[in-house]
């Protein structure tokens, strides 16, 4: 928006209507693209931060399958993922990421590394609804994987955090995932003299330190990313990539089952944020100690003492603007490497890509006809669809083809503490008493 007001300043004073006009649609557009859904003429707008201010413009569901729509980027091939100015990326510094995300030392009671939620086997992430936690806990969302993150502009279910660098404290950190305090963190590597050496030959620092040990891990994440899908490759002019199953599905994907609504562009997601009906998870209802997580982040996400006590379901994007208007709503996920990422959605609602299918073919019911808890603010994008099982079984190998070979990887091994004092220097401090 800030574009538009410095226009607004220089433009002439005889096109200054036209001005206006163009501007307060593009604005709207903007805002469209930057948000998600409109809110309807009755819905509650008390709230202090920046977002509520969104105006967005009615989709254009009608035409999307057949006019260029400038809200909807056609599918295109994966690009290198951007790299910020103040994290170069160099192979020294994947090479110590690489070893600080397996390395439990990097946690609370050095049990749990990045890698213990965010599996190679289990598609970079944990392969159960609900993550598991930090010791003695469990988490309340599900482990999303880390493989393709580097493309996300906002990270996490809701898009709280904005860069790898700065995701990664929070997980390290965070009370049901790391529970790391980060002067023991960094005690640990300092007293690790593979790594007192890394860091010293990567950030030219004396010592490791914790923020440079978060840099590392995010050039790592960025080395952990796939673009030779066979979209990408038939995208690319290798026709024969896609078979004609796949291309039937690709066909239904942009037009009659209207994925290509908010899963378009290169990395297949607008990142806007949508409630698109999602049940509860059922895991709430029989798990006390499930149940105490998730009473803890309303709590620990500034919820009301009211939400707090009686709120039943993650309510999304309302925990970053307190916005009624944003309850229930996530950010669009990547469809990318999902061959290997079930379950699916932000708490794992559904096991496999056919009942993501079903679901979506209902307009956003389960089989048990259950949806949204916050009815109010589900998405009018989301509609009935009425897919033959013929369609269903094209779009899934279409979105199969979204993903290439799994990218598995070894566990590195990683470098010993260096001893205090050696048996030798010991006994010969005893000897000299
Ligand atoms: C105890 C389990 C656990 C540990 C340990 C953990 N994570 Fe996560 N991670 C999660 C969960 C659960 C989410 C989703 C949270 C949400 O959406 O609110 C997540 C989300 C992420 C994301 C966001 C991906 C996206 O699509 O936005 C990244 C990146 C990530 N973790 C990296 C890391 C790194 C790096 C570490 C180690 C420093 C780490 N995680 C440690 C469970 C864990
Ligand atoms: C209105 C926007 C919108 C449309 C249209 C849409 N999706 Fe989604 N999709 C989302 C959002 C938002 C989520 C995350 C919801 C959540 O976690 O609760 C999601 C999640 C998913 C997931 C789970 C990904 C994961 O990693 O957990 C899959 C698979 C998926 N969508 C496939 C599709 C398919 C196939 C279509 C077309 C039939 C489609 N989507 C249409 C917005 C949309």
């Amino acid at each position: 928006m800030g574009s538009f007001n410095k226009a607004e300043q220089k433009a002439p004073v005889l096109f200054l209507i036209i001005t206006v006009v163009v501007t307060a649609v593009a604005t709207m557009a903007t805002v469209t693209f930057a948000m998600g859904d409109k809110p309807p003429a009755t819905a509650s707008k008390v709230s202090l931060s920046p977002m509520s201010a969104a105006e967005p413009t009615q989709p254009q569901v009608k035409t999307f399958a057949k006019v260029a729509n400038p809200e909807i980027p056609p599918l295109a091939p994966l690009g290198p993922p951007p790299i910020p100015a103040d994290n170069p990326m160099s192979d020294a510094k994947v090479a110590l990421g690489k070893l600080l995300y397996f390395d439990p030392r990097l946690g609370g009671d050095a049990s749990i590394s990045c890698a213990t939620c965010h599996e190679p086997e289990q598609g970079w992430s944990f392969a159960e609804g609900i993550s598991r936690g930090y010791p003695g806990t469990v988490h309340w969302r599900g482990s999303q994987p880390v493989l393709n993150s580097a493309y996300y502009n906002k990270l996490f279910a809701a898009g709280s955090t904005p860069s790898l660098e700065s995701q990664a404290p929070s997980a390290a950190r965070g009370g049901v995932a790391g529970n790391g305090e980060n002067d023991i963190m960094e005690a640990r590597l300092r007293l690790i003299p593979d790594y007192v050496n890394r860091f010293n030959d990567v950030f030219g620092e004396p010592w490791p330190t914790i923020n440079n040990a978060w840099k590392a891990i995010a050039a790592f994440e960025r080395t952990l990313v796939q673009r030779d899908t066979p979209l990408d490759k038939y995208l690319l002019g290798d026709k024969t990539a896609l078979d004609d199953q796949q291309l039937r599905g690709k066909t239904l994907y942009e037009g009659k089952a209207r994925c290509i609504l908010c899963h378009n562009g290169a990395f297949t997601t607008n990142e806007k944020y949508y409630n698109i009906g999602v049940p509860r998870a059922t895991r709430w209802e029989e798990d006390g100690l499930a149940q105490v997580t998730f009473r803890f982040e309303q709590y620990a996400k500034g919820a009301t003492e009211e939400m707090y006590r009686n709120i039943k379901d993650d309510a999304g994007l309302y925990y970053r603007n307190k916005n009624k208007w944003s309850m229930g709503k996530f950010r669009v996920p990547s469809l990318r490497y999902t061959k290997y990422t079930a379950p699916f959605m932000r708490q794992g609602q559904f096991y496999t890509l056919e009942e993501v299918i079903d679901f979506y073919d209902r307009g956003g019911f389960d089989e048990e006809g259950r949806t949204t808890s916050f009815p109010e603010t589900k998405t009018p994008l989301v509609q009935k669809l009425g897919l033959s099982d013929e369609e269903k079984e094209d779009l899934l190998t279409f979105i199969e083809a979204l993903s290439g070979d799994e990218i598995l990887m070894d566990k590195p091994k990683l470098p010993p503490y260096k001893p205090l004092f050696t048996r030798a220097e010991l006994q010969a401090a005893q000897a000299a008493k």
